[in-house]
This record gives structure tokens, sequence and C-alpha cells, in this order.
């Protein structure tokens, strides 16, 4: 199992076989996780899924503090580079990379991707986080997409963690057909509740997975728990 902090947005420290992983870094200018202090956060290895500031707030301070190993786009990899953070892997839909038993690839994300200053960020991607006992599909930001049935076929995932806030990704409807398409019985819900645009109805999500015989877990905001 999993070892999973829920940082709040689309943000999560994930333990997998003694790697800390930690997803779209983005504490400091979110309302909901004032509580959760950067410096208390810990990563060996940081996936960044796109450019837009609610995934990399924190991605700077946070590769700095922690010196971890940034997993994310070509052009991420640039930006990045400019300011100093070096110790950073470029990838791209389809890639694989492996590092202390885990290996991470890059699957297709429907979506945009800019930086804050409105500049190209290249496109979104999503990863599959697979060590030797879980086995999780990270989305990023996304819409439902047929390209998740390719997940479903080539994993046999342990769980997935699904945007469900609606408006700029999938709602919760759509994410629990995701989650048939890539066949996972088990949903930790993400991107929904941070901002009004994404406020969600919480019973009316948990009735959509559960219409598909999927369990979705909804942490709250500095949750600490096993998945
Ligand atoms: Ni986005
Ligand atoms: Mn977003």
């Amino acid at each position: 199992m999993a070892k999973i902090w829920y940082l709040g947005h689309s943000c999560f420290q994930l333990e997998i076989d003694d790697v800390c992983i930690v997803t779209d870094p983005f504490i400091t200018d979110n309302p909901l996780a004032k509580n959760i202090q950067l410096t208390d956060v810990k990563a060996d290895i940081i996936l960044v899924t796109h450019g837009h500031g609610d995934h990399i707030g924190d991605l700077v301070a946070l590769a700095n503090q922690t010196g971890a190993l940034v997993l994310c786009n070509y052009e991420i990899y640039l930006w990045l580079e400019k300011q100093g953070v070096t110790n950073c892997r470029p990838m791209n839909h389809g890639g694989r990379y492996s590092s202390r038993g885990v290996d991470y690839k890059v699957v297709t994300a429907a979506h945009s991707s800019s930086f804050p200053d409105g500049s190209y960020a290249g496109n979104p991607v999503g990863f599959v986080i697979e060590g030797q006992h879980d086995c999780l599909y990270f989305a990023g930001d996304t819409g439902l997409t047929l390209d998740m049935k390719l997940i479903g076929e080539e994993f046999d995932l342990t769980g997935a963690l699904l945007p469900i806030g609606d408006n700029f990704t999938m709602g919760a409807k759509d994410a629990a057909i995701a989650a048939t398409f890539c066949k996972t019985k088990k949903v930790v819900g993400m991107h929904y509740d941070t901002f009004d645009i994404i406020e969600i109805d919480h019973e009316e999500a948990r009735d959509a997975f559960r219409d598909k015989g999927v369990e979705l877990f909804l942490p709250e905001v500095g949750e600490t728990f096993n998945f």
C-alpha cells in the first residue's frame, strides 16, 4: 500500500517502496492548504503534469529545498533550468523512467499547458507510477479520453488519482467512467473545491462513482492515509 499525504488540490506526497514522490506542488497559494508548511514536505521525485500555476506554484521552492529529481515535459525542463533547477529529467508522452525500483510512465492528458506569464509550457501529461506492490495513475488535469483504456490494458492499477472538479477537467461523472476505462476500483479525487469555480457536491460525486462500482476517497487537506 502507498502511504499518501494529501497536500490539497493535485498535490500529494506519496510514499511507494521507500521512495517519496510529490505531485504538482501547489501549497503556498492554496487557501485550503494554509495549515501545511512547505518546509515539512519531503521528496525524492517531483512529478509535474503541466505549467499552470496551480500545479507549479511551489515547484522551484520544493526542488531547491529537497534536491529531488523533477520529471516533467521538455518545455518545463527548460523553464526550470533557467531558474537554476538542474536536477530535472525532460520526458514526453510514452516515455518511461525507472529509479530505485519504481517506474514512471508518461501518459496522455487532454488539457492545455502554459506558464503563469502565458508562455508555452509544452503538452500536459499524466503519470503511471509502478512500484513493487503499488501501481497508481496520477492523471493531472485532463478530460475523459479513450486513451485511458490503454492504461487499463497495460497496467494492473491498484488505484487512481483523478480530477473531479469539473469546469477545467473532468467532473465526477466522467471521472467515474475514466476509472472503468483504466480498470481501477479505487479512486482518490483531486482538483476540486480549491476555488469557487470547481466546488462540487461530495455526495453526488460519491454516487457517480458508486454507480460504476468504484470507491471514491475524498481525503481532507492535510490528511495522511494508506491507499
Ligand atoms: Ni491546468
Ligand atoms: Mn489545474
